[in-house]
């Protein structure tokens, strides 16, 4: 199976992860349509496809998941052959201190909407719908475990139990109905284009500005880091090979605390480890993440292509060479991770007062 000759309905294709899987297959498959579906809120941004905006095979239509009659409307005038889901309020600190009531629109009502469309699709060969690894909750710092497909759901933030919402409403339409549906939950990705309230580009832009990395807690929390492009191409294979009704786990084998993140971005600044500054801990801060990806390597035939030091400073560069693309957001949406600073106050409120 190929996407020639298909179109790929794309939910949220302006954020960081969608707007890479955009371009890996457009720059593949030379007979492909893309229709990409965004809201475009505070994370979408048409510059990250600013390459592809003019290429016949793309096209862009403005709306939002929660709203039915446009989902409907969508799958009607562009009948897709392959759906997948980018679409969701992503950022834990904002679900945290905003509020969870957009997250509950969009991680799981969106999700339903989506689902409904495809049950009523005559045409639909396979839905992708694109979750994390955070539904899984937290794994202890000194345990060998990770996540498999069979981890019991266990989310701490309103972020994970939204996104734990919607994938579960995904495996009860393939159940009920036989929605060719498969779910992916993957762990954190790093790569070009990623909002910069999300740690790796936060902490360059932080250097950027001469200020100090804020760690939450004691900076030790694991995340199991993954290239953008190595999970997009994971994606690819789930759409054109995974087993309708199917759970696949997404990983690159590559634990590192956020601490030795700071770290690598402060060598790379040749700045010393003054510049780090401990902040109160965020509330439902997991402790670890690590993902079991034995199955879709087995079943899909996928393997990470990126080595992470190599990828990781490559991410960095291209971060500094493209500032403009950093400015032209700070200028929309103002400081990027303000919550942090939430903490940071809270931190120095309790020094003065102790
Ligand atoms: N970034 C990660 O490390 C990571 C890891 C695992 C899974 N995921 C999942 O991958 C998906 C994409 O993540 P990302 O980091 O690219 O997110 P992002 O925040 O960069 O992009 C989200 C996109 O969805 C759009 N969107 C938001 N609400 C919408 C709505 N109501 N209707 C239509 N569009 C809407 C935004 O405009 C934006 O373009 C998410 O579902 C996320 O849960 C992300």
């Amino acid at each position: 199976m190929s996407f020639n000759h298909k179109i790929i309905l794309v939910f949220g294709g302006a954020g960081f992860i969608g707007s890479n899987f955009i371009r890996s297959i457009l720059a593949k498959y030379s007979k492909t349509k893309i229709v990409n579906f965004d809201k475009l809120t505070y994370s979408g941004n048409l510059d990250n496809l600013k390459d592809v905006s003019k290429d016949r095979r793309y096209c862009l239509v403005k709306g939002d998941v929660a709203n039915s009659k446009q989902i409907a409307a969508v799958f009607k005038k562009y009948k897709p052959d392959f759906v997948i889901n980018f679409a969701a309020e992503t950022h834990v600190d904002r679900s945290i201190h905003v509020g969870a009531l957009e997250f509950v629109r969009t991680n799981v009502e969106g999700v339903f909407n989506i689902l409904e469309a495809v049950k009523q699709s005559k045409k639909v060969i396979k839905y992708v719908q694109v979750s994390t690894d955070e539904v899984y909750g937290s794994l202890a710092l000194d345990s060998k475990k990770k996540f498999t497909e069979t981890t019991v759901f266990a989310p701490n933030v309103p972020y994970a139990a939204t996104k734990a919402g919607g994938d579960l409403l995904c495996r009860s339409y393939f159940s009920t109905w036989g929605v060719p549906v498969v779910v992916t939950h993957c762990s954190n990705n790093y790569g070009p284009y990623q909002y910069p309230e999300k740690l790796i580009p936060f902490l360059i832009t932080r250097m950027l500005e001469n200020k100090k990395l804020p760690m939450y807690g004691d900076g030790k929390n694991v995340r199991d880091w993954i290239y953008v492009l190595d999970h997009c191409r994971a994606l690819e294979l789930c759409l054109l090979n995974g087993e309708s009704g199917e759970v696949y786990n997404i990983g690159a084998d590559a634990e590192m605390n956020n601490l030795q993140i700071a770290k690598m971005t402060l060598s790379h600044f040749k700045r010393d480890d003054s510049w780090i500054e401990f902040v109160a801990d965020r509330p439902g801060h997991d402790r670890r993440y690590a993902i079991d990806s034995s199955k879709i390597r087995k079943e899909l035939g996928w393997l990470p292509d990126h080595n992470f030091k190599k990828a990781f400073f490559d991410t960095m560069e291209w971060y500094l060479t493209n500032q403009k693309w950093i400015d032209s957001i700070r200028k929309k949406t103002g400081v990027f991770n303000p919550h942090i600073d939430l903490w940071r106050a809270h931190k120095i409120k309790n020094k003065k007062s102790s």
